[in-house]
C-alpha cells in the first residue's frame, strides 16, 4: 500500500506558510510516499515563479500542478521546460513548452513509479484540447510505465469533473478536481477503483473569496469596475486528501479529506 497526499491550490504567502508550518506534522503522522499539490496560485495569487516552485520542493512537495493561471508570471516559461517536476495542463495547445505529465519513482521504494497527469476543463474555463480524449491516451501511455496514476484535472463545473473521473475510472488510481478552491465533501471511491473528490479544496483564507480578500470582491460585484484583487491574509485553512492506494493493482483503497485551521 502507498499513501499520497494531494494538497489543493496553494494561495500566496499566506498559503505557503501554512504548508511550511502543518507540513512537516503531517508527514511525521502519514509517513506519505509522495505529496503532489496544485501550485498555480502560489506567487502573490496569480501564477507561479521559478522561486516560488524552489521553495515548495524544498518544503518536500514532490510534483507541481498547475491550471488557468499557469502564464500568469512571464519567468516561468524559461522555468517549465527545464523542471518536469512542474506540470501545465496536458491539454494547452502550446506545444512543448513544458509538459502535462511526468512519471516518477518512490524515493523509498524506486521500484514503484507513478504517473501524474493535469488536465484543464472547457467549461466556463478557457480554450483546451478535449480533456477526455487527451486524458484517455494519456493514461494508456503512461499505463506501462506506471501502475499509480493520478490525475488533477483543474475545472469549473462538478459536471465536467464528475463525467471526466467516471469515464477514467479503473484507468486511474486517485482523480482530483481543483480549480474551484472550496473542497467538497463527496470523496469516494468509484465502482471500478478510482479515488475521486470534485474538489480538494484550496490553502488560503477561510473567510476570502477563494482566496482573495472578500471586500475588494464584492465591490467588483457591485460596480463592475476592473479592479486589482489582493490575496486573503486571515484564518487560513489547509485543505487535501488522503489516499491509500494497492500499488500492485492500481486500485484506491481509501481517501480521506482533510481541512485543517493553520
Ligand atoms: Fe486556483
Ligand atoms: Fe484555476
Amino acid at each position: 500500500m502507498i499513501k499520497l497526499l494531494f494538497i489543493g491550490d496553494i494561495i500566496g504567502r499566506p498559503g505557503r506558510r501554512a504548508v511550511a508550518a502543518l507540513l512537516p506534522g503531517l508527514k511525521a503522522e502519514h509517513d506519505f510516499d509522495l505529496i503532489i499539490a496544485n501550485g498555480e496560485n502560489s506567487a502573490g495569487g496569480f501564477g507561479i515563479t521559478p522561486k516560488v516552485a524552489e521553495e515548495l520542493f524544498a518544503l518536500g512537495i514532490d510534483v507541481l500542478t498547475s491550471g488557468n493561471h499557469i502564464w500568469d508570471q512571464k519567468e516561468i516559461e524559461a522555468y517549465l521546460p527545464k523542471n518536469p517536476r512542474l506540470l501545465r495542463p496536458a491539454n494547452y495547445p502550446v506545444g512543448d513548452l513544458g509538459s502535462g505529465t511526468v512519471v516518477v519513482s518512490l524515493a523509498r521504494r524506486p521500484e514503484v513509479k507513478v504517473g501524474i497527469i493535469n488536465l484543464a476543463g472547457r467549461v466556463f474555463v478557457g480554450p483546451a484540447d478535449c480533456p477526455f480524449r487527451t486524458g484517455k491516451v494519456l493514461v494508456a501511455g503512461l499505463r506501462s510505465e506506471a501502475a499509480v496514476i493520478v490525475v488533477d484535472f483543474h475545472a469549473e463545473t462538478t459536471s465536467e469533473k464528475t463525467a471526466l473521473a467516471s469515464y477514467l475510472d479503473g484507468r486511474v488510481s486517485l482523480f482530483v478536481g481543483t480549480h474551484t478552491h472550496v473542497q467538497t465533501a463527496d470523496e469516494r471511491i468509484m465502482p471500478q477503483g478510482t479515488a475521486y473528490i470534485t474538489d480538494v479544496g484550496m490553502v488560503g483564507g477561510r473567510n476570502s473569496i477563494i482566496g482573495m480578500r472578500a471586500d475588494r470582491v464584492i465591490r467588483k460585484f457591485l460596480d463592475g469596475k476592473p479592479r486589482r484583487y489582493e490575496v486573503d491574509k486571515s484564518d487560513t485553512w489547509f485543505s487535501a486528501v488522503i489516499a491509500e492506494i494497492d500499488e500492485s493493482s492500481g486500485r484506491a483503497q481509501s481517501l480521506q479529506r482533510l481541512q485543517i485551521p493553520a
